[in-house]
């Protein structure tokens, strides 16, 4: 009673940032590089439409200058037609204003499906070399950066990258053009009346940087809000059954909604902030206009220019003050290209740290299924020691199984056979040759795995059994199922083998996602088949039958069960129990005997016939101390036979 009174008053006061469990890992390892090397980034990914994306920037260049060709055809309407009384190039100049804003038109229309299809094709390659590279990544890489926020960096970050390409440039190609273009009619026309107009514009332009200069670190931040927010949508839908197991929508609701209004609150301090510098601008945009009116008026006045300069002046002073304007957008815009090329990139040209060396041994017959771990330790990059010095041998053709508490190092015992890590010190060896010295491939085609989290593709049955070999005959498909006890369930499913399973495996019991994976795992044939507690969620009596297949397989295959039931693992010809980085092997008899953990569980699971306890205190080590040095002589002769 007065526990479970305790338990109710240990209630913890928990911090509300849930943001910062989500991206705490991943801000440490962005990487900034310079502008220049984006700007290469992007070059170097379009090609194949550089042309396109060429002849797009010229299409802006024509078009920025057709631009002022219509005000100085009003220049000519006024001092010309109107004033000089030549009324025959009315009809003439009014057809050259409209020509200009059909070849305008369609000038820009040709130009869109440029930069499209330069920046389309562009995306497309980058998005190709990112999955392709994700795909050989090591495990270690999605240790580091989530889901959640590889999506994203191939979403919303490419995004930008296409904006920039496809916009961002052409919009600075056509200011700077047209700004250039206008000064230059304008001191054709009057340098004074130019002068005048060109002392503004140094106010506008540190207006845009002002503005820019505190909405820069706002758009890093929102880029990251955005990551979060799909970090905290993606965890939050595949984890919401355990969500609902435990009634927790309302503090997931919570949670997202911190994220989903910081997100709100820094993009709405980004705009409000532009609405800030909008009316000064806009103030000193009017000032250009009023200085127009006001020094062209006096010249015009005066006769040092015509009406119709004038004219030209009032109808130009727009491609003056909108260039300055954009500025400040082309900055922010290339700030979140910075901020968002510097993800894509991270990713784009990250290379796996585990992969094939040089000289990697390529073994095309089967292993002989010989593993060995030679001294090896392993700790996780951020974590402690989960092996210290072990050194063990499993034969071709032996069935092992790994016992040990949970945390043990069981999985990551599978995790280095198959060289998913490796390890940080000693060797792995699979036949007498060290895992790093193989090929990655070879190493997967003969080490198959039944994870311990069963992942299953939403495809049919079928599918996801022959998933090594979708050309697998359909007859060894069945047998595949058959070995693993799933052949009854699945012809029992409503469109037996071609039943399509949800995501994850949805729709079918823990039980029968493990078989599928069983199969899965038998169907590559492999020389080392490991099942990482496969057969925990299946009945005792399916598990027997299981014991027996896996011990009667139609091929030579070492097998390694790690599992927690007695049953599982008495029948196995070695009994590994691995604790506290160090491991012990022996037999069920001799470790019933010998060794406090293995004795324990026997007791716990109520194993009948133990025989007496003797812990083997008397060598100086405690028998689950022991190393492992097993017993070479034995192990010798088995190899040999
Ligand atoms: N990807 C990982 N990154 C960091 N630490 C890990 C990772 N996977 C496992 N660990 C840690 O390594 C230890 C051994 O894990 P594991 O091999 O999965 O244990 P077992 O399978 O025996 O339950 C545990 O303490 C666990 O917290
Ligand atoms: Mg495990």
């Amino acid at each position: 009673m007065e526990k479970d009174g305790n338990l109710k008053q240990k209630k913890r006061k928990r911090e509300k940032t849930p943001s910062s469990s989500y991206a705490d890992g991943e801000r440490k390892i962005i990487a900034s590089h310079s502008f220049s090397f984006r700007i290469k980034f992007v070059w170097h990914n379009l090609r194949g439409k550089r042309p396109q994306f060429i002849i797009g920037l010229l299409l802006t260049a024509i078009t920025s200058i057709i631009v002022i060709v219509n005000p100085y055809m009003s220049k000519i309407l006024v001092d010309d037609v109107i004033r000089g009384g030549k009324r025959d190039m009315l009809v003439p100049v009014l057809l050259v204003m409209s020509g200009v804003v059909l070849v305008k038109t369609g000038l820009h229309m040709l130009k869109i499906v440029m930069m499209e299809q330069a920046s389309q094709n562009m995306l497309m390659a980058i998005r190709k070399t990112i999955f392709r590279n994700i795909q050989y990544q090591e495990m270690s890489f999605f240790d580091k950066i989530k889901s959640g926020d590889i999506i994203t960096r191939t979403t919303g970050d490419l995004e930008y990258l296409r904006h920039f390409c496809a916009w961002v440039t052409y919009v600075t190609v056509d200011m700077v053009v047209t700004f250039t273009a206008a000064v230059v009619m304008l001191v054709y026309v009057s340098p004074v009346l130019t002068l005048a107009l060109i002392s503004v514009l140094p106010f506008i332009l540190l207006c845009s940087f002002i503005y820019n200069k505190k909405v820069a670190p706002l758009y890093r931040s929102i880029r990251q809000r955005l990551s979060d927010l799909n970090v905290g949508a993606s965890e939050n839908i595949n984890g919401n059954r355990v969500v609902k197991a435990f009634a927790r929508e309302e503090y997931e609701k919570e949670k997202f909604s911190h994220i989903n209004g910081q997100y709100m609150k820094d993009n709405m301090r980004a705009a409000f902030a532009w609405q800030r510098v909008v009316p000064v601008i806009d103030f000193l945009a009017q000032i250009l206009t009023f200085l127009t009116i006001l020094v062209g008026g006096a010249l015009c006045i005066n006769g040092s220019i015509s009406l119709g300069d004038l004219t030209l002046f009032t109808g130009l002073t727009w491609a003056l003050s909108d260039p300055m304007r954009q500025v400040s957008n082309i900055l922010n815009d290339m700030q979140r290209f910075s901020a968002s090329a510097d993800k894509v990139i991270e990713i784009y040209y990250a290379r796996p740290l585990i992969c094939d060396r040089h000289n990697a041994v390529d073994t095309k017959e089967r292993f002989k299924g010989k593993v060995e771990f030679r001294n090896v330790s392993f700790s996780y990059a951020k974590g402690p020691q989960v092996l210290s010095n072990v050194s063990f041998k499993f034969y071709p053709n032996e069935t092992i199984a790994i016992m040990g508490p949970t945390g043990s190092g069981k999985t990551t015992i599978a995790n280095l056979i198959a060289r998913f890590y490796d390890v940080s010190s000693g060797e792995v060896l699979i036949d007498g040759v060290d895992v790093r010295d193989r090929t990655l491939e070879s190493i997967h085609r003969g080490v198959s795995i039944a994870t311990q989290d069963v992942f299953l593709f939403s495809d049919t049955v079928d599918g996801n059994i022959s998933f090594c070999n979708p050309d697998m005959e359909l007859e060894q498909v069945y047998e595949c199922a058959e070995l693993a006890c799933a052949d009854g369930f699945i012809r029992r499913m409503p469109e037996g083998y071609n039943t399509i399973i949800g995501e994850r495996g949805v729709g079918l019991s823990g039980g029968q996602r493990q078989r599928i994976a069983l199969a899965r795992a038998i169907a590559a044939i492999p020389s080392i088949l490991i099942l990482d507690d496969t057969t925990s969620a299946v009945d005792m009596e399916t598990e027997k039958k299981m014991q027996y297949n896996l011990q009667h397989l139609p091929f030579h295959c070492t097998t390694i069960i790690i599992a927690q039931r007695i049953s599982s693992v008495r029948n196995a010809d070695k009994i590994m129990i691995l604790e506290n980085g160090s491991v012990t092997i022996g037999t069920h008899d001799s470790l019933a005997r010998t060794n406090r953990y293995y004795r324990n569980v026997c007791e716990l699971q109520k194993i009948e016939d133990l025989p007496p306890f003797e812990p083997d205190e008397a060598n100086g080590s405690s028998p689950e101390k022991v190393k492992t040095g097993f017993d070479d002589a034995i192990a010798t002769e088995k190899e040999v036979g």
